[in-house]
């Protein structure tokens, strides 16, 4: 797919009315970046780049910990209100992640940043403090014996993808992934069997969560959503799973035509298609809401009990222009009050956290259906160190800097903060299971 520059849309967009100016400010960026969630590399998993089993990364140094954070964590195991991870700060810490960009065969490369030349490595060792609680190194020995016969599905656009293969990479540390199910352009459904523990892991490529017509070069030049129809290519599997991990966003800012109950609900930055211009929220919400209701009705009606995960939105960081070098060039993250969750993030977030709850409230008259919102908005907002930026791409500055550099601000390189992101979920789960 060509490149849109920012610029045309831009000049384009001032035509249009300023009513939705809000709208079409949020979305000149993803039709730049529209690229990113096409755009296809290979991901191998040959069995030669995997961990042989019970192979550990061996960690040399350990951070500290203050006995006043010792002291809420006994509190929480005393069964006091459960830690909320949502406010925190990120504080240096010398041990860095469990593993590294050859130890797990599975990341996408545009998100392998060490194998692709990063050279500035200080993003590797953070680690997120909670403001009021500790959040304990991930260990995936303790996510084997939570979840042994289970199976867990990310569900969504490539952020789920992104968060998968941290988690992927982390459980990699101590037992052998096997790729037993691919499918899909880009290999967008997956699925890893853990023989050790009986652990199955899947992937479903489902941007929108509901049903969907992607924009493509055959199809329509916009996406076409049907909010009160859940996605089949993962709905129809929720019998086999034990836990969803939810995730979207990104995908509802592009130009979309929306349906609902069989007739047009009104358009979304779509200057042309002679629709009612109604904005993403309102229908990213409804898109929650049939997700969430239909994992509910069909555990509910099977019996079965089901975890159920929401992952809130992930804040890219372009600063200036997108398609040259430095549009997310910070090396450190955020200090604690320098960057505020607001706008588009903020609004994103809570759609994420209110459905969730409101979920919950309906799921409790039956057993066994667990709903958490998996609130990073914040914590991945203070990290624009974080993405591979130029590094999307192989050595990008093999040839000096050129005019035209692109560059991912969105998702996150791994190792990177995303893995924190699973850290929080087994926290969790761990508290489910108690
Ligand atoms: C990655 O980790 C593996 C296993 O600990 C180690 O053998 C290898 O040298 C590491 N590679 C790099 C590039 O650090
Ligand atoms: C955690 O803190 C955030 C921000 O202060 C708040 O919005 C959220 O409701 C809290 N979560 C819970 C479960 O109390
Ligand atoms: C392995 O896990 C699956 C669920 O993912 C379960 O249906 C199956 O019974 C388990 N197999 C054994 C041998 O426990
Ligand atoms: C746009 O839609 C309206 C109402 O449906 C219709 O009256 C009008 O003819 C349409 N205009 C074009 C250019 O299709």
């Amino acid at each position: 797919m060509g490149v849109t520059s920012p610029l045309k849309a831009q000049t384009h967009s001032r035509s249009f009315t300023t009513k939705f100016l809000p709208y079409v400010l949020y979305a000149l960026l993803p039709v730049a970046l529209f690229r990113f969630y096409f755009h296809s590399f290979p991901s191998p998993l040959s069995s030669t780049d995997q961990l042989p089993h019970g192979n550990r990364i061996i960690l040399t140094s350990s951070s500290s910990s203050p006995s006043s954070l010792s002291l809420s964590r006994e509190q929480e195991t005393a069964n006091e209100a459960p830690c909320n991870y949502t406010n925190g700060r990120w504080v240096q810490d010398k041990m860095g992640p469990l593993y590294n960009g050859t130890t797990c065969g599975t990341i996408k490369e545009g998100q392998n940043c060490i194998s692709h030349g990063r050279l500035d490595l200080g993003y590797l060792y953070w680690r997120w403090q909670p403001s009021q609680c500790e959040l304990p190194r991930f260990d995936p020995n303790t996510f084997f014996h939570l979840l042994s016969n289970k199976h867990i599905a990310f569900v969504g656009d490539s952020m789920a993808r992104n968060q998968l293969e941290s988690l992927l990479c982390m459980l990699a540390t101590v037992s052998n992934p096997n790729l037993v199910y691919t499918n899909g352009e880009d290999n967008k459904f997956r699925r890893w069997h853990f023989a050790s523990h009986n652990v199955t892991v899947s992937v479903y490529w489902s941007p929108f969560l509901v049903r969907g017509v992607e924009k493509s070069k055959t199809g329509p030049d916009h996406n076409e959503l049907y909010v009160d129809v859940v996605d089949e290519r993962w709905g129809s599997d929720l019998d086999h799973l034990d836990m969803v991990v939810l995730s979207m966003g990104h995908w509802f800012l592009h130009p979309a035509v929306y349906y609902e109950g069989g007739s047009v609900l009104g358009c979304h930055y779509c200057p042309g298609l002679n629709q009612t211009e109604i904005g993403f929220y309102d229908v990213m919400r409804k898109a929650i809401k049939t997700a969430l209701k239909t994992i509910i009705g069909r555990k509910a009606a099977s019996g079965d009990g089901i975890d159920v995960f929401l992952t809130s939105f992930s804040p890219s960081h372009f600063e200036g222009e997108w398609d040259k070098a430095g549009a997310c060039p910070k090396t450190e993250p955020y200090k604690e009050g320098e960057k505020m969750v607001e706008g588009m993030d903020a609004d994103m977030r809570l759609i994420a956290v209110k459905e969730i709850e409101a979920a919950k409230a309906s799921a409790n008259q039956f057993g066994g259906l667990r709903l958490e919102a998996l609130d990073v908005t914040k914590l991945s907002l203070m990290r624009p160190d974080g993405h591979p930026g130029p590094y999307m791409y192989p050595f990008p500055f093999g040839n000096g800097v050129q005019e035209h550099v692109q560059n991912d601000c969105v998702h996150w390189c791994l190792p990177g903060p995303i893995d924190t992101w699973n850290q929080i979920m087994l926290q969790v789960i761990k508290r489910w299971r108690r």
